[in-house]
């Protein structure tokens, strides 16, 4: 199936689109290039930003020994918080302004890797913190310049932060997650080594597997470039563009990585194979909405992570309640793809198919049911909770919801169909329970 259809070039509207990648590495054994990748930056005293539960892991070792044997100095920062804030992300800054480093590499899950653009941008160009956020919450104000090197690592086959401009944390403020974007915070360097993916607690595995899967069929369905007005110089391309067909090659091709690896990987402990597979999946699918755009799914996951109650899953930090951002995010996307799937029902189609669902004989009319069945089949098999319910949440929480998600209008201008006032109420509604 083919969406060509979708790109209408026409005199008023944008058709230009860009693709931004990081210069990636891939492949078992690639942390042992580590050091040669930072010393081609003519790095001295680098940061080394991950968590207290990474640098346990041999890998790590690996990785610290090869920045070493370099010649480099690792200066290691492992006071990530998993799901950071706005507190987190500044004490991040305030190490990488004491420590006076020339560089950055960030090794863990996409906590890790937005705290370390965090620290880099702040560190690099001092603001309020507000500053940079993006509008409405902050002041969306663009970052003045380069920064300094950064290499990613990712541990966790879901964010794609090795493959984008953004760092997403939770603004304690008001209880909701927003975040930074900027072509400038893309990392120089993703150095992704499958290998990693051999420890992860499978309740970690399919979290962040379903991230990646959202990442890319938001990314597909999202509203099109061409429906942009024309970029100008008062008006720059924004990172969220829209879907364009170099995204769609990245998050079709996740996509069918994903649908044939992903639950294999979370209920077979001795298929090494398909972890592999889903940690290539999510590179492709953060290369992919880096370079379109998330929207609802996204937009309505921010208020369900930061207003989580009690709700403490396995595998993950067990000191306070938290709900794991793959999580929040599949909880609430069959619901939003039931809504948007008139909006493009081809793509969600192909979406589907992609996943392995069975598209023969369909009508369009169909698209958006079709691909949330799917999704729902798939998290019953990995063990995802029912609905928001199943982490905590009931009808008297929707409306507070609701507001919340109307905030991330970064993520809502590119849903492919538009909402009216009371949508997001009612997305959250259905959401609540699924089977
Ligand atoms: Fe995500």
């Amino acid at each position: 199936m083919t969406c060509c259809h979708y790109y209408q070039l026409s005199s008023g509207q944008e058709n230009i689109f860009s693709g931004d990648v990081s210069r990636l590495r891939y492949g078992a054994g690639v942390t042992r290039e580590l050091g040669i990748e930072a010393m081609s930056f003519g790095l001295s005293r680098v940061g080394v930003f991950t968590d207290t539960r990474v640098c346990q892991i041999e890998l790590f070792q690996e990785a610290i020994q090869s920045l070493e044997q370099s010649g480099l100095t690792p200066v290691v920062y492992d006071q990530t918080r998993v799901e950071p804030t706005n507190r987190s992300f500044q004490e991040a800054a305030a190490f990488a302004i004491d420590e006076n480093l020339d560089g950055f590499i960030s090794i863990g899950g996409g906590s890790v890797i937005d705290t370390c653009k965090a620290a880099n941008l702040y560190s690099t160009y001092p603001a309020d913190f507000l500053d940079y956020v993006n509008a409405p919450i902050g002041e969306g104000r663009s970052v003045p310049g380069a920064l300094r090197p950064h290499i990613a690592c990712p541990t966790t086959a879901g964010t794609g932060s090795e493959a984008t401009g953004i760092a997403v944390f939770d603004f304690l403020e008001i209880a909701c997650k927003t975040g930074i974007a900027s072509r400038a915070m893309l990392p120089d360097r993703a150095i992704v080594d499958p290998r990693w993916t051999e420890t992860l607690p499978t309740s970690v595995l399919a979290a962040t597997g379903f991230d990646a899967i959202s990442h890319a069929l938001e990314a597909l369905t999202a509203k099109p470039y061409s429906d942009r007005q024309p970029t100008t110089h008062s008006l720059p391309r924004p990172m969220t563009q829209g879907a364009n067909p170099f995204s769609d090659l990245f998050c079709r091709e996740a996509l069918r990585i994903a649908g044939e690896n992903l639950v294999s990987a979370v209920t077979n402990p001795s298929a090494s194979g398909a972890r592999h597979n889903m940690m290539y999946a999510a590179t492709l699918a953060g290369i992919g909405f880096g370079n379109a755009g998330c929207h609802l799914p996204h937009a309505m996951s921010y208020p369900v992570s930061g207003k989580i109650k009690d709700y403490q899953p396995s595998g993950y930090p067990d000191d306070q309640p938290i709900c794991p951002h793959g999580v929040s995010v599949i909880l609430n996307a069959p619901a939003a793809y039931r809504f948007t799937g008139v909006g493009c029902p081809e793509r969600h189609l192909d979406g589907a198919s992609l996943l392995g669902a069975d598209t023969k004989n369909v009508s369009e009319i169909d698209a958006g049911e079709i691909l949330a069945s799917h999704l729902e089949n798939m998290m019953r098999e990995t063990g995802i909770p029912n609905g928001i319910s199943g982490v905590g949440f009931d009808a008297s929480d929707v409306s507070t919801l609701a507001e919340a998600a109307s905030a991330q209008e970064r993520l809502l201008a590119v849903s492919p169909r538009v909402l009216k006032d009371g949508d997001l109420a009612l997305l959250y509604t259905d959401a609540l329970k699924y089977w």
